[in-house]
């Protein structure tokens, strides 16, 4: 297994009930490096950049206006196998289908505010990341 690296953003239903904290602490004790990390809100259009790809779905208007709700926690991850790692800690997208343990099962609270988000490929990884940190900031 190859050091490598992933993206995650905790969401505006976690870090507005002050989970966040609690959220960063298993992310920890599971072995990611905190590689970079920030506080900040997204517009709509900004939110709407990040989900392109979900732009033709039902839920892409909502998702939208509740990812610019309020302040959300980017965060470049590193770790071994970091991608599949990181999503095995979060769970499913549904915290309904979430395993016992994971983020989303303990803070999640529906399908759209579901607490953390993970990416997917190495690829995503790197493409998400750049879009919320300045290379500077990627250390
Ligand atoms: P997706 O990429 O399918 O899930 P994941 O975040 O687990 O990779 O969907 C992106 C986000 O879109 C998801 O975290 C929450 C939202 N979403 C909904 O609001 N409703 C839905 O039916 C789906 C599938 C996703």
């Amino acid at each position: 297994m190859t050091t490598n690296r992933t993206f995650t953003m905790i969401k505006p239903d976690a870090v507005a009930d002050g989970n966040s904290g609690a959220i960063i602490k298993m992310i920890e004790e599971a072995g990611f490096r905190i590689v970079a990390l920030k506080k900040i809100q997204l517009t709509k259009e900004r939110a709407g950049q990040f989900y392109a790809v979900h732009s033709e779905r039902p839920f892409y208007d909502g998702l939208t206006t509740y990812m610019s709700s309020g302040p959300i926690i980017p965060m470049i991850l590193e770790k071994e196998n970091a991608v599949a790692d990181f999503r095995k800690l979060i769970g499913a997208t549904n915290p309904a289908q979430a395993e016992d343990g994971t983020i989303r099962k303990l803070y999640a609270k529906s399908i759209e505010a579901n607490a953390i988000h993970g990416s997917d490929s190495d690829e995503n990884s790197k493409i998400e990341g750049d879009f919320f940190f300045a290379g500077i900031e990627q250390y």
